[in-house]
């Protein structure tokens, strides 16, 4: 019974920490909604931020198009979607001299729109 213990805890320690290891290896987490839904409060604005600034940001000093709101995002997604799964080099690849999205982020953009780019 003790052996079955201590055998059942160290799976968990080797669980707990191997997510702890490949989410830091992550380039950025991307944050997870209370449901499946991917939404432009919870997942999309997080990215734009962090992949797409400053440029399309005025606040932080952008002078490229504006994609500091849902409606301007919303309204690009699929000009976004075609430029974000160009390869660097080709004309028009975002993030604009940058390494591209991975496979998994660019996905999350796809399922956005084919949810109908939900705000909230
Ligand atoms: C380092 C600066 C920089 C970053 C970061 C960047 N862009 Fe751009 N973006 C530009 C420049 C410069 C242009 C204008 C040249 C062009 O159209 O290719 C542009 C233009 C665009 C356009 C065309 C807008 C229009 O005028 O119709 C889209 C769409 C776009 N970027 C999407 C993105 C997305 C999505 C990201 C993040 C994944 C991103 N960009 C990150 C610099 C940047």
């Amino acid at each position: 019974m003790k052996k079955a213990l201590i055998l059942l805890f160290c799976i968990v320690s080797v669980i707990t920490l191997s997510r702890c290891y490949s989410s830091k290896k992550a380039v950025a987490a991307i944050p997870e909604a209370s449901g499946s839904a991917i939404t432009y409060d919870v997942q999309i604005k997080f990215l734009m931020n962090e992949y797409c600034s400053p440029c399309h940001f005025p606040e932080k000093g952008g002078n490229k198009k504006p994609y500091d709101s849902y409606a301007s995002v919303k309204t690009d997604i699929d000009e976004i979607i075609r430029r974000i799964e160009l390869n660097p080099g080709q004309k028009g690849f975002m993030p604009f001299k940058r390494s591209k999205l991975s496979d998994s982020t660019i996905l999350v953009f796809k399922q956005w729109r084919d949810l109908g780019v939900p705000e909230k």
